[in-house]
């Protein structure tokens, strides 16, 4: 990529945008701040020490979206995250997660047509797998979620695939993601889910930092050597590496392209609640419960696609992960929060 090209990040406050910027790429982005907040902006700006070029836009907004386009004509490349992704939220307002998920990626997409930028970098999930018959996961294995957040990822492939099929100088990485786990190691970027956290790690952080009593381990009867699910914990880091070099591998025009974005190793839940308490250097209390509906046994990613065509391979171990999100919990209890009546930071230009 040249240095006079920009890529356009949507619902980029975080990890992805550092990496970029340490790749000394330009960097403008999209996000209405829904689920992000200035701070991160000012973390993004005070980690590399550059000012980010940051508009408050929602992608279903194709007018607004088109003005920045005009205003950055070297945009090349997007790289699009925007879109809501709680799995059990979406069982309760499909409509929302098909509206800002789907439609929003088509508004994207229709943008990105009427100005000529072709190449895509999409943020989609191992949930697209649903139950997978086979495991280290191939990305041929066979697609179909479970829920309506997963579905959204799977149409939203299939609407860029159809794209790139009908039209040969679009390309696109889909990437699947595994289970994003860890902070920023500086420890000033981290994820402070709003309310009860869904997920694993967010929900152990708290209960290190006594905000919640214990953790409740969904399900002990798996067949799996404890009894208890298996994922495959992803560095964040690593995630926003991998970004990096698909982004790079859209130069080779390879069409549309998938790649499980994953460690290849797959922890239980109570290997997880082990690893994290010892970086926390205390014993974490949980107690087993029954299994959450909707889950499944194993999500562990065969990512040998993307550590051949993506010269990109996870090299942040699990130690370190849990070592990282703890320095970000127990730096910033309760996450980044704007305090009221700050400005926002120089960077950012209102369109909403
Ligand atoms: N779990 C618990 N207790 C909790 C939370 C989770 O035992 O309080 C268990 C779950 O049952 C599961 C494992 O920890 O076995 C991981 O659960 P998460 O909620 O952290 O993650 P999921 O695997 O359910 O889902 C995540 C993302 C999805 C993404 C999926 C892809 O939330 O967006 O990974 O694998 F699609």
């Amino acid at each position: 990529m040249s240095q006079s090209s920009s890529v356009l990040v949507t619902g980029g406050a975080g990890y992805i945008v550092i990496e970029l910027l340490n790749d000394n790429q330009q960097v403008v982005i999209v996000d209405n701040l829904v689920n992000a907040s200035y701070e991160a902006i000012r973390r993004i700006e005070q980690i590399t020490g550059k000012k980010v070029t940051f508009y408050k836009v929602d992608i279903l907004d194709k007018k607004a979206l088109l003005q920045v386009f005009r205003q950055h004509p070297d945009i090349s490349s997007v790289i699009h995250f925007a879109g809501l992704k709680a799995v059990g939220e979406s069982t309760q307002i499909p409509l929302d997660y098909y509206y800002n998920n789907i439609t929003g990626t088509i508004s994207l997409l229709q943008a990105m047509k009427e100005v000529g930028v072709k190449d895509i970098v999409f943020s989609s999930s191992a949930t697209v797998y649903g139950d997978p018959p086979i495991i280290p996961i191939p990305e041929t294995c066979p697609i179909g979620s479970t829920n309506p957040y997963g579905r959204t990822k799977q149409f939203v492939e299939s609407v860029i695939r159809d794209l790139c099929t009908a039209n040969k100088d679009w390309n696109a990485a889909l990437l699947r993601y595994f289970n994003p786990a860890g902070a920023h190691p500086s420890g000033l970027l981290g994820e402070n889910p709003l309310g009860i956290p869904n997920n694993l790690m967010p929900y152990l952080s708290q209960v290190a930092i006594g905000k919640r009593e214990f953790l409740s381990v969904y399900g002990s009867d798996y067949p799996t050597k404890d009894g208890t699910a298996i994922r495959d914990y992803i560095n964040v880091v690593d995630l926003s590496r991998g970004h990096l070099a698909a982004l790079k591998k859209l130069a080779d025009k390879p069409g549309c392209v998938e790649y499980n974005l994953g460690t290849g190793h797959g922890s239980t839940v109570l290997e997880m609640v082990h690893a994290f308490s010892k970086a926390v250097g205390r014993d974490l209390p949980y107690q087993l419960v029954d299994r959450r509906p909707g889950d499944v046994t194993n999500l562990t990613a065969n990512p040998s696609k993307a550590n051949k065509e993506l010269n990109w391979k996870a090299q942040v171990d699990l130690e370190e992960t849990c070592a990282s999100l703890w320095n970000w919990q127990s730096k910033n209890p309760n996450g980044l929060e704007d305090c009221p009546g700050d400005a926002p930071p120089e960077s950012v230009i209102n369109y909403l």
